[in-house]
């Protein structure tokens, strides 16, 4: 048939067929692409851990490119503090040519995204003296990382008229010398105004934080955000739910035990599940293979060891009865009264967080997860906090559920005696009165000043072992460095 027709007609046609083919190769290629949906992941447990994706790139997630560049456009919405760009909010770079610090996570989605993860807010920073390098801990709680800083920095990047693409794109093609034609008109006309579009979204939907006392570092609010994501008004709620961060390893012992600082939830899986949200999944993107390889590995996660070269062995002996006789009650395991809550009245700490669980948000988390196969069902309310076990105490301070006393030494003293205004952030460990310093020239410059006025700071309360001889004290924080 081809044959019949003349030869202009035949190349008109081969050039038409051949646009088809074209068309139809660049229409599958974009749908492809367009479909492509990589989260970055780590045979590793240790590198998924501090960098793996576990599908929360959707709500808290950031552009990459547009991330990496924010810091070199708006340094001066970051804190004044040592370091470059994200450092400066106590994110950790494992090294200084790191293109990601711990915490950050990336997926192709299908537009390079960055993340967070469980790192960020369960990695902490220790120095062994103001000149020593930092030692970077997984699991131990980010007393170091201000989140409130990081979501302000964004806010405020955001509302700035230099948020758009003839100030971005140059310094995201310095940062990126393959950011392409292609990438380049994406990023101009949709993804620059969308981003703007949706963090200045985003600041509205926390505006209910900035009508709170600051959080600072190590801290951050831990269920206030739910009642917004569950369309709570938060002008009619006047709850204060800042928590100090927790450590996560050795989940396996605390199956089944009531935790969260008030006790509101026995499930671990629960307990992990929500963590994950409070991280910015949401019940359709989180990544449950990934978090359960996360759960799994924390289950038997060892708590660091104290340096035994600084326990003297024989007072921590006689620490030990000390313990038993006043603590173990509560905080040793298998002992009942461990993972229970004690009652706000006979404990006598802040009860801010505990009152911003309030029994109508309890209700709502026992919704979430509807039509997914892991339902909550185990949330409840509390009327006080929850007694834990002690693992690897040494280095969960500042202590209690607001993070209001500095050093195990304090909370042993009498509230009236504790500090009443102290500076938390700085990563110099005080072996001596086991905690991080808090005070002197270069905790102030470096850390965050803490007031325990302030509402929600209370250093009130738990009351326990202050009456004891201090020579008893002594021995029991010599045995409580084991711990
Ligand atoms: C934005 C910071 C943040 C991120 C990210 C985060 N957590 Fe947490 N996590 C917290 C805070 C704060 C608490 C204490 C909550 C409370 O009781 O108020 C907590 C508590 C927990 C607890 C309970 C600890 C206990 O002993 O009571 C577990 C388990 C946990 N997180 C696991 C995870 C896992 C797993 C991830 C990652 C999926 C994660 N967290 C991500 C801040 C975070
Ligand atoms: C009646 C039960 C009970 C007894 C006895 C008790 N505690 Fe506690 N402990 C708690 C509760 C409840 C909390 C949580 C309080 C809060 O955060 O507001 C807590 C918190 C702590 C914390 C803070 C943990 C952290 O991660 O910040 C430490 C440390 C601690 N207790 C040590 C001790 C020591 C040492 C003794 C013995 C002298 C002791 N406790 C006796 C119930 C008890």
């Amino acid at each position: 048939m081809l044959a019949k027709l003349s030869r202009g007609k035949r190349i008109a046609l081969a050039i038409v067929a051949a646009a088809v083919v074209v068309a139809a190769a660049i229409g599958i290629y974009v749908f492809v692409w367009f479909q492509r949906n990589v989260p970055e992941t780590h045979s590793g447990i240790v590198d998924h851990f501090k960098y793996g994706s576990i599908g929360a790139e959707g709500r808290s997630g950031v552009p990459y490119w547009v991330w990496r560049v924010l810091p070199d456009v708006f340094p001066e919405y970051l804190p004044d503090r040592p370091g470059n760009g994200y450092a400066r909010l106590g994110f950790i770079y494992e090294s200084p040519t790191d293109e990601r610090p711990i915490g950050a996570s990336y997926r192709e989605d299908p537009l390079p995204t960055q993340g967070l993860n469980c790192a960020l807010c369960h990695t902490g920073v220790l120095r062994e003296s103001p000149d020593a390098p930092p030692q970077i801990i997984l699991g131990m709680p980010a007393h170091q990382f201000n989140l409130q800083g990081y979501l302000n920095f964004l806010f405020a990047s955001a509302a700035d008229p230099r948020f758009n693409a003839d100030v971005l794109i140059p310094a995201i093609k310095k940062a990126n010398p393959e950011f392409s034609w292609l990438d380049n008109l994406l990023y101009r006309q949709f993804i620059i105004p969308r981003t703007r579009d949706g963090l200045l979204q985003e600041a509205t939907n926390f505006s209910w934080m900035a009508r709170r006392p600051p959080l600072g570092p190590g801290r951050v609010d831990t269920f206030n955000p739910y009642k917004r994501l569950f369309g709570f008004d938060m002008d009619a709620d006047d709850t204060i739910g800042t928590a100090d961060l927790p450590s996560l390893w050795e989940q396996r012992m605390r199956i089944g035990m009531w935790l969260h600082w008030d006790g509101n939830n026995n499930s671990v899986e629960e307990r992990n599940k929500s963590a994950a949200i409070g991280a910015g999944a949401s019940p359709e993107s989180l990544d449950l293979p990934a978090m359960a390889r996360i759960e799994e590995w924390i289950l038997d996660l060892p708590a660091p060891q104290f340096p035994a070269s600084r326990i003297d062995q024989a007072k921590a002996q006689a620490g030990e009865k000390v313990y038993q006789a006043h603590c173990a009650s509560c905080h040793a395991v298998p002992s009942p009264g461990v993972g229970q809550v004690v009652n706000i009245t006979a404990l006598g700490t802040d009860p801010e967080r505990m009152k911003s669980f309030t029994p109508e948000l309890a209700e709502k988390m026992n919704t979430l997860g509807t039509g997914y196969p892991w339902r909550f069902t185990h949330f409840r309310t509390t009327d006080g906090y929850a007694s834990m076990p002690l693992d690897g105490v040494w280095l969960r301070a500042p202590y209690l559920h607001n993070g209001s006393v500095p050093t195990l030494r304090d909370l042993l003293k009498p509230p009236e005696q504790r500090p009443t205004v102290f500076y938390r952030g700085y990563t110099v460990y005080d072996f001596a009165n086991v905690g991080f310093v808090s005070s002197g020239p270069e905790a102030e410059r470096l850390g965050w000043k803490y007031d325990t006025i302030v509402k929600g700071n209370s250093n009130q309360g738990h009351v326990y072992g202050t009456t004891l001889s201090s020579e008893e004290i002594d021995t029991l924080l010599e045995y409580l460095k084991t711990e």
